[in-house]
């Protein structure tokens, strides 16, 4: 079987230094907020340019820090894409805010702007005949609009610049869900840069991956990052035992921050590699009728976390993957707005259309630096076979 993502090849390739960062911190023994935390932050916010990095314990505390610095809680609606992983909807849920969907645009499966547009103007007027609302939106005193965060989804940019304009004329700030995207780019700076906020992720199979949890809030605002770096030292004030706030244990390990100190070293060439490995997907695949390919566009450069190809016959493609020993996956094979967990905003069948389309749709296949051109060949070959056999 081919791996989907070939983190051992990775390791392999930095094992020296890695080994050596992992016994420096068994050495000095400081496993909590140690001097390598400091040393990464550093690193990642020249790396992206941002005033700002403040890791934390995962990917979600991330965007839960960057809410909280926001002081969203009850009464708040939260607008989001329901195609996304459901960590970006279960913290607007657990301060007690709504989280209000907003679809996706069909070409790159990230919140569309013109109907971000449409779903502040409803929640603001409750008044569902403009957009598709949850249930809190129109009971009682309606929400308050609070904050947009937009997902960055397999890796490439939301539109900022549009969504930032919409918002900015309701007052409320975009946090980007950068969680598959750290290192893409938009309008030639990092992606992290493009928002108010961004929060990203290093689970393991991340485009930059620790060996276990951890993730990272951006900004270039001072206040907010200074409110982050307290939440997530359970709302630490002017010293240790002084709580301005309610918090969080939320900081990323010092071992997990010394190995990816070691990753980041090789982190721009695998982003590269990523490149040419999509690349050479696309250019295989350019002609093949009835599969979408990734979109590409000009003003953003993807981080590549999945290779995401869209067919109406995914079952048939994936099958013949399958035998063929190739793993694919789906991201996401059930919107948000019609789990289980969201039951109760009492959203129906059909009010995300793109997003229930696109879940019905889209495969991921192998995505990693360490892909050869032989592999991707084969994997090309074989979906080319499965499309004309259901022809
Ligand atoms: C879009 C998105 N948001 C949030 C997360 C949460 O990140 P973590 O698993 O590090 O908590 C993930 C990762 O799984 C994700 O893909």
């Amino acid at each position: 079987m081919i791996p989907f993502i070939d983190i051992k090849a990775q390791l392999a390739r930095i094992e020296d230094d890695m080994r050596g960062r992992i016994d420096a911190v068994l050495k000095h023994a400081k496993f909590i907020m140690g001097p390598e935390v400091a040393e990464l932050e550093a690193e990642l916010a020249s790396f992206t340019g941002s005033s700002h990095c403040v890791t934390s314990a995962s990917g979600t505390d991330a965007l839960l820090l960057a809410l909280m610095a926001l002081n969203v809680g009850p009464g708040d609606a939260v607008f989001t894409t329901p195609f996304t992983f459901i960590a970006t909807a279960e913290v607007i849920s657990l301060l007690g805010a709504t989280p209000v969907f907003v679809d996706i645009e069909r070409g790159t499966y990230n919140i569309d702007p013109s109907r971000l547009d449409e779903a502040l103007r409803a929640v603001k007027e409750k008044d569902e005949s403009l957009h598709p609302l949850p249930a809190p939106a129109l009971t009682g005193g309606g929400l308050k609009p609070a904050a947009v965060i937009a997902v960055d989804l397999y890796g490439l940019p939301a539109d900022y610049k549009a969504l930032k304009a919409i918002a900015a004329q309701y007052g409320v700030p975009v946090i980007a869900d950068a969680a598959q995207s750290f290192g893409a780019e938009y309008w030639g700076r990092k992606a992290v840069r493009a928002a108010d906020i961004a929060c990203t992720s290093f689970f393991p199979a991340k485009p930059l991956g620790c060996l276990g949890d951890g993730g990272a809030v951006f900004t270039d605002n001072d206040d907010l990052a200074a409110a982050c770096r307290s939440i997530r030292l359970h709302g630490v004030g002017a010293h240790k035992y002084d709580n301005a706030r309610t918090g969080l244990n939320a900081r990323l390990d010092t071992l997990q921050a010394a190995v990816l100190l070691a990753k980041l070293k090789i982190f721009r060439d695998e982003l590269e590699k990523r490149r040419e490995v999509a690349a050479m997907y696309s250019a295989k695949l350019a002609r093949l009728e009835g599969v979408t390919l990734p979109p590409m566009p000009e003003n953003a450069a993807s981080a590549w976390a999945q290779y995401t190809l869209r067919s109406p016959n995914r079952d048939a493609i994936q099958e013949s993957l399958k035998q063929d020993g190739t793993p694919s996956v789906v991201y996401y094979p059930c919107p948000l707005h019609q789990q289980t967990a969201y039951a109760d905003l009492n959203y129906q069948p059909g009010s995300f259309p793109e997003a229930e389309a696109a879940s019905q749709e889209v495969f991921s296949i192998p995505m990693h630096p360490y892909l050869d051109e032989r592999t991707i060949g084969g994997i090309c070959q074989c979906i080319q076979q499965s499309e004309m056999q259901t022809k």
